[in-house]
């Protein structure tokens, strides 16, 4: 349209051709780098969360969200961590959505009935805190934006890092099981693997040593890691790359069928957001695969041993940056998905 219009007036006033031709050159030059802009907008507009996406509707949410999660993780810490990787596991599948706090349903088998679900928990603290903003904003704030806020408490209230969570998100309608295996990481898994399963969704080497750092917190089944204490290779033999005095004393606790036992993950301060974690890994005591497999690769080795050497000086800010950025993946804004009324159903 202003194309038109200047082109118009150009030829109204007689300038030479010359210098018509050269200002018709110039204007659709500019017209085509306002057409990129345009476009650029759209394609960042896609992800456009922002801090304080609900100032307006919902004023208080944040203070709500806290509260609600307060009341449930004072009296049970270990609950902190089950809500962290409800986030992950929320991200990586399907992007933050929501999509993993839907039930099944007669005719779908929903991802937290997915094989990777083992112990997924937490749940009803997100309902909880999701009835409570229904009450003073209903049909507002996502569960997505909810489940985010309530990874980034959960952390903050153990001694971790805290971040400011951009929102916006809304919630999907669709949650597959079949979609867990392929895009969750396997505790097997090899860091080529890792590499890849967190480039697919956007996160760097930097990204998956940092946030693999969440296991400073937190219990896993025996299930998870037997493999690599009794039958590594499959003849009979443990992981070589565990500290064999640690295979023997986890031995103890995990028989080889055991489906039932838990153990920490970072022994004695499994309830801590500290940077135990790397000092583990360096020690050969990372719990799984995925996270002995830290030492195979020169960025994230040099990241474990800095971070054990040096008390973890730049690890709660990582985090807090990583989460972020992880918290970004594949997020549904605009008027894409819903704001469900409850988080375990679409609407
Ligand atoms: C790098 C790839 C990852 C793998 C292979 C992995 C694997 C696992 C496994 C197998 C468990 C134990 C499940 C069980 O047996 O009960 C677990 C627990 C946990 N993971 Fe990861 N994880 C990864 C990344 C992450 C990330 C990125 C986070 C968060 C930033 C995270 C946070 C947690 C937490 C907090 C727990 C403890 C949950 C609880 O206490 O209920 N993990 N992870
Ligand atoms: C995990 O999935 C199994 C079936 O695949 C189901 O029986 C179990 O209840 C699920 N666990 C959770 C915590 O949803
Ligand atoms: C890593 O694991 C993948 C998938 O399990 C496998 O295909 C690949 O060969 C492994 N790479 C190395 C270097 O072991
Ligand atoms: C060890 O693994 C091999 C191969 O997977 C299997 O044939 C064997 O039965 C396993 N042994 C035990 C004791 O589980």
């Amino acid at each position: 349209m202003l194309y038109t219009t200047f082109e118009l007036r150009i030829n109204f006033k007689n300038f030479s051709l010359a210098t018509a031709m050269a200002i018709k050159k110039l204007l659709s030059f500019l017209f085509l780098q306002l057409t990129l802009c345009l476009l650029l907008l759209d394609l960042t507009n896609a992800e456009s969360l922002k801090l304080g996406f609900y100032k307006k509707t919902c004023p208080n949410m944040e203070g709500i969200v806290f509260k609600t999660a307060h009341r449930y993780i004072s009296r049970a810490p270990s609950l902190a961590a089950a809500l962290l990787r409800l986030h992950f596991h929320d991200c990586f599948v399907r992007g933050c959505d929501g999509s993993v706090l839907l039930d099944s349903t007669k005719n779908n088998k929903a991802e937290k009935d997915g094989i990777p679900n083992s112990s997924l928990r937490g749940y009803d603290v997100i309902d909880a805190v999701k009835s409570a903003i229904e009450n003073k904003c209903p049909g507002v704030v996502s569960c997505a934006d909810i489940l985010a806020m309530v990874a980034r408490d959960a952390v903050s209230m153990i001694h971790g890092p805290y971040w400011d969570v951009p929102t916006g998100r809304r919630d999907g309608r669709v949650s597959l099981a079949s979609e867990t295996i392929p895009n969750l990481p396997p505790s097997f898994a090899n860091i080529t693997l890792l590499k890849q399963m967190f480039a697919a969704k956007g996160l760097n080497v930097k990204d998956l040593v940092v946030l693999s750092g969440g296991h400073t917190i937190g219990v896993s089944h025996c299930s998870s890691f037997t493999r690599r204490l009794y039958n590594f290779t499959g003849n009979g033999d443990a992981d070589p790359s565990l500290d064999p005095k640690y295979a023997a004393h986890l031995r103890v606790k995990c028989k080889p069928e055991d489906a039932n036992t838990i153990v920490e993950m970072d022994p004695g301060s499994f309830k801590t957001f500290d940077e135990d974690y790397y000092t583990l890994v360096s020690k050969r005591r990372g719990l799984f695969q995925s996270d002995a497999v830290l030492l195979n690769d020169e960025y994230t080795r040099n990241y474990v041993k800095h971070q054990a050497a040096t008390h973890g000086s730049s690890f709660t800010n990582d985090f807090a940056k990583s989460m972020v950025k992880m918290g970004k993946i594949g997020v549904l804004t605009g008027r894409a998905g819903e704001i469900r009324k409850q988080c375990a159903f679409v609407n």
